[in-house]
């Protein structure tokens, strides 16, 4: 099952639990506009028991050992969410998925969360390779992945549709070596 993380003072990753799908869907309406530029979920999550169905699909998630999502808690509230998006076992490899609340953006909580879910990646599950992809054009989603020493392995076309475009993705991969040698 998966653990609390944590990522910094007073910043912790915690596993999704049923009673937080009011205040998930609270932030999530709150930041529908700003998280649909870049997610291509937010127009399906229209009500608070769309995201306890979210949640729920996390804990099957969790179980079959095919992803990870997890809160992201600062001072005692709930701010965002990340995770691993998908977790393929047989080769050790996983995607980091996150957004954030624009009141939390621009203070580093969420570098210190994908920190913290590296340390998990590759110490407790054992992966080998974890990967980020963002929108090329999604500056803040792209330096994350960059600040945090990862390298930048190309780029997939027209990979995702969202809700008024389709649009590439930068890829960025960091192995567990590489990881260790930092
Ligand atoms: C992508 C997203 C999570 C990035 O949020 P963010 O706040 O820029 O990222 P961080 O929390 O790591 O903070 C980094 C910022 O804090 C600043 N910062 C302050 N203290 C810092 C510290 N100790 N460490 C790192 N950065 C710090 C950085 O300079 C940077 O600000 P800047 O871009 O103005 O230079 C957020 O913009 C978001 O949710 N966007 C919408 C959804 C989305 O795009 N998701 C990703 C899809 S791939």
């Amino acid at each position: 099952m998966a653990e609390v993380l944590k990522a910094g003072p007073g910043l912790e990753l915690r596993p999704l639990n049923l009673r937080d799908a009011p205040a998930l869907f609270a932030l999530v309406d709150a930041n529908r506009d700003r998280l649909r530029r870049w997610l291509p979920w937010p127009d399906a999550n229209q009500s608070p028991a769309d995201s306890r169905t979210y949640i729920l699909r996390m804990r099957t998630q969790v179980r079959a050992g095919v992803g990870q999502s997890f809160g992201l808690w600062w001072k005692g509230g709930l701010v965002g969410v990340a995770g691993f998006n998908w977790i393929d076992a047989a080769n050790r490899s996983a995607a980091i998925g996150y957004w954030l609340a624009e009141a939390a953006e621009g203070r580093g909580l969420m570098t210190a969360a994908v920190a913290a879910l590296l340390r998990h990646g590759f110490r407790t599950l054992k992966l080998n390779r974890i990967e980020i992809r963002a929108g090329v054009w999604n500056r803040r989603s792209r330096a994350i992945p960059k600040r945090l020493g990862f390298r930048h392995e190309g780029t997939l076309r027209q990979v995702e549709h969202l809700a008024d475009r389709t649009v590439d993705h930068a890829v960025y991969g960091l192995l567990a070596s590489e990881w260790r040698r930092r």
